[in-house]
């Protein structure tokens, strides 16, 4: 396996990604497997969080117990991005979530920011970088850039489906940032998209294809 790349070998995962690929996968349904596969695939991705012992008082007497001492931020990358947001805040309650705009330019395919929103002082440990598609790996290398720019030293990526191609880009551009991934796939065709992929993941979430 590539170093620092974690494609998923659940079979949750792999079941969920085909009906996410589906061309008959209406909207509603594909917003709740990216939900879904997204909570699987942080889940994997976070086995090494930071946790401290405590004891609780139950019922029947004192249980040693385990707190995770790290913030951590959330930050979807919109438009897909936002879709994995809610599934997986609901298991870390306690996190911040962050967002950034970027928009592939449709000639260039280089990413064009339109929009940050972040803390004023930053002060989390960990940031888990949320976008569905890694496709030329321009969009979350760019990302990985400003979340550096604003201080962050750790990042996880997290995406349903990568090309090859994205995965050397991200690599290449900040190795030290690990790529957990739902499925790799063959490879980009000669407009930047995904194959087979699953066509544009904004447009099937928000039904504007
Ligand atoms: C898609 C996707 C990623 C990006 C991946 O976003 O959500 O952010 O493309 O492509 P890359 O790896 O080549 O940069 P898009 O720019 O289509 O914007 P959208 O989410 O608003 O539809
Ligand atoms: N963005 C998408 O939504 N799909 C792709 O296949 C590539 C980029």
């Amino acid at each position: 396996m590539t170093p620092n790349v974690y494609p998923s070998r659940h079979p949750l995962v792999a079941h969920k990604l085909a009906l996410l690929r589906s061309i008959d996968t209406e909207p509603k349904k594909f917003r709740e497997l990216v939900r879904e596969i997204s909570i699987l695939l942080a889940y994997e991705a976070t086995t090494d969080l930071a946790v401290e012992p405590i004891e609780v008082t139950t019922p029947l007497g004192i249980a040693r117990g385990q707190r995770l001492t790290q913030d951590i931020g959330l930050v979807p990358v919109l438009r897909a991005g936002l879709g994995m947001v809610e599934g997986i805040w609901e298991m870390m309650p306690g996190a911040e979530v962050w967002h950034i705009g970027l928009k592939r330019d449709e000639r260039t395919l280089e990413p064009m920011q339109y929009y940050a929103n972040k803390p004023v002082e930053p002060r989390v440990q960990l940031c888990l970088l949320l976008d569905p598609m890694l496709a030329t790996g321009g969009s979350a290398s760019a990302a990985c850039t400003l979340l550096k720019s604003w201080g962050v030293r750790r990042i996880k990526y997290i995406g349903l489906i990568a090309a090859p191609e994205g995965i050397r880009r991200l690599q290449t551009d900040h190795p030290d940032v690990p790529i957990h991934i739902g499925a790799i796939d063959d490879h980009l065709n000669e407009i930047g998209y995904i194959v087979p992929g699953l066509g544009d993941a904004g447009d099937r979430q928000f039904g504007t294809g």
